[in-house]
């Protein structure tokens, strides 16, 4: 597979790159995810990352749990927190915690203490909310301080639903307009809990607020399928406000967002995009024929993602 650019997305100013199918997003999304943990351990000597949950991200997890990928991972010093989570038990199909164990935690080697899962079952969403964003306030400053804690994580991994929505952020949110809080309870919207469920039943969940997110070194949108097209365009191009399209809302003030979409995904953006644009904001180099044969991070991309914070 060759390089894939990353390219300005003019309205929004988020970078864009296009790959073929699902299989490459997913090869592409973990080079990217094992080249930012490697940059910012050899920065600040300690990685955080918030995981998605749905389906797009299990197959990249999958490669980030097998050789090269978990080899090249800093896992010592990686800490890894959830962006949302359904009101479930773990062990719930549905879970997004159990998603990420069986695809990857349980396969690679970081320590028990540096996964931090959303419990919210059994117990009042706020109360969960409230009980996650004092254990965030532990490892993230307030604000970004010459100090020894980062005000976000360095990277927080989102999908996006057909109607827009990221995380647990739906249309017509209130947790939209949140300012203060870094987590909130949020329920269900209709259509969202029909494609969680198959039932309608509109479940609780917890979410990392938009404006935590925005904390974030790096916000990576993962996005696959032509159902997503009509969203991402209205996101990457459209007028309307965060309200209608939540995964608007996501602009780190001080960080990146990156937009890795499906040929499928993308299908509805302007012409060119994440393809041979003129405008390349930063880009990644080829990847290797086969990847499989990656014995070392130098053997990946050099992917200049643009400035970090
Ligand atoms: C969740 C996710 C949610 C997801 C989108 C896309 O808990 O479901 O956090 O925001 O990313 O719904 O889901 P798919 O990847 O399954 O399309």
């Amino acid at each position: 597979m060759g390089g894939w650019p990353f390219v300005e997305s003019a309205p929004t100013g988020a970078s864009v790159a296009v790959l073929p199918d699902p299989a490459s997003l997913a090869l592409a999304a973990a080079t990217v995810i094992v080249g930012e943990a490697r940059r910012a351990v050899k920065d600040s000597r300690r990685f955080s990352m918030a995981l998605a949950g749905g389906s797009t991200p299990k197959p990249i997890y999958k490669l980030l749990a097998e050789p090269p990928f978990a080899g090249l991972m800093p896992w010592l010093e990686t800490q890894v927190f959830w962006g949302d989570e359904r009101c479930v038990e773990p062990a719930d199909p549905r879970s997004n915690e159990r998603m990420a164990r069986e695809a990857l935690i349980d396969h690679v080697s970081i320590p028990a203490g540096q996964v931090h899962p959303m419990r919210c079952s059994g117990m009042a969403a706020e109360t969960a909310a409230g009980e996650y964003e004092r254990l965030l306030r532990r490892f993230f400053a307030e604000e970004h301080p010459a100090g020894a804690l980062p005000s976000g994580p360095d990277l927080v991994l989102l999908g996006m639903g057909d109607n827009g929505h990221t995380a647990s952020l739906f249309p017509g949110s209130d947790a939209l307009d949140e300012r203060e809080r870094w987590v909130v309870a949020a329920l269900e919207d209709p259509d969202t809990a029909e494609a969680t469920s198959g039932t309608g039943e509109r479940l609780w969940r917890v979410t990392l607020t938009a404006s935590f997110i925005n904390r974030a070194a790096l916000a990576l949108f993962v996005v696959s399928g032509a159902s997503k097209a009509a969203a991402v365009k209205g996101v990457l191009e459209g007028e309307g406000d965060a309200r209608e399209l939540p995964a608007r809302a996501i602009r780190p003030a001080a960080g990146r967002v990156l937009w890795m979409l499906d040929e499928e995904a993308a299908s509805e953006l302007y012409p060119g995009a994440g393809k041979d644009s003129a405008r390349h904001a930063s880009s990644c180099g080829a990847m290797p024929a086969d990847p499989l044969a990656i014995e070392s991070f130098d053997d990946l991309p050099d992917c200049e993602l643009g400035p970090s914070r």
